[in-house]
């Protein structure tokens, strides 16, 4: 298969927060603050995974660049989980170690084997990408809004990344099952995406989602996914060689 260019553009991006000047001003006011404490505490932990699972379920499809590929998609995680661990240092509010949300996620992540991870992963990608551009709009900090930017476009090549795999894994599947998965995992995301409004509602609010916008913007995107995995529409290319090579 064909993962070498997604290796590339991992690597290419691995420096991606570079542009972040953590000792610059910062406008996070003291309502803000309190506003997305425990939201942003419960991502900073759903970010960080060692992701031992998926690694060795990677490594069970006998796909070299594909294990190279998780490899770095998951160093990339962990640089989001690093960084939003990194503002909240800044803001002097204490990271949590467990969330009931993120340990049903990863319980199902490790139900079975590679699809069923992934098609997991991408319901989180999913969700986490119409958050973090409702985050960004809730707060007039700067560091934050940078943070919220750099994740959102690198979640959408997560997307991406994710629905190409998936492409690629159900390739044999027959078009009964394929339809059976499609509503299995919409459920999973309509259920996820009452549980994370229930959490979260209040800061999406703030960025100008109501819970009907943050619904449809998920759905949306899902369908999108849904229409790149059976090859409806093209999946964007990793990165244009031109970009990597610059
Ligand atoms: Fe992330
Ligand atoms: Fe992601």
């Amino acid at each position: 298969m064909h993962f070498k260019l997604w290796k590339e553009w991992f690597q290419f991006n691995a420096t991606h927060f570079s542009q972040i000047n953590w000792e610059g001003p910062d406008e996070l006011t003291v309502k803000e603050k309190q506003l997305i404490t425990s939201s942003l505490q419960q991502f900073q932990k759903g970010e960080h995974s060692e992701g031992k699972h998926l690694y060795q379920y990677a490594k069970s499809t006998g796909d070299l660049s594909y294990v190279d590929a998780i490899k770095l998609f998951i160093k990339e995680e962990q640089t989001h989980a690093l960084v939003l661990g990194q503002y909240l240092d800044k803001q002097s509010i204490l990271k949590i170690n467990h969330h009931w949300v993120d340990n049903v996620f990863r319980f199902l992540r490790k139900l079975a084997g590679i699809k069923v991870s992934i098609r997991v992963l991408l319901t989180a990608e999913i969700i986490s990408m119409v958050y973090y551009a409702a985050l960004h709009n809730a707060t007039q900090s700067n560091i934050l809004r940078l943070i919220c930017n750099q994740i959102c476009s690198d979640e959408i090549k997560h997307i991406h990344f994710q629905c190409y795999a998936i492409k690629q894994f159900s390739a044999q599947q027959r078009s009964i099952i394929k339809k059976a998965i499609y509503w299995l995992q919409y459920i999973l995301l309509k259920g996820t995406v009452v549980i994370v409004w229930w959490h979260h509602g209040a800061v999406m609010k703030k960025g100008g989602l109501s819970f009907r916008n943050f619904n449809s913007q998920c759905s949306q995107l899902y369908n999108q996914c849904a229409e790149m995995i059976i090859g409806k529409i093209q999946i964007p290319p990793a990165v244009e060689e031109s970009t990597i090579r610059a």
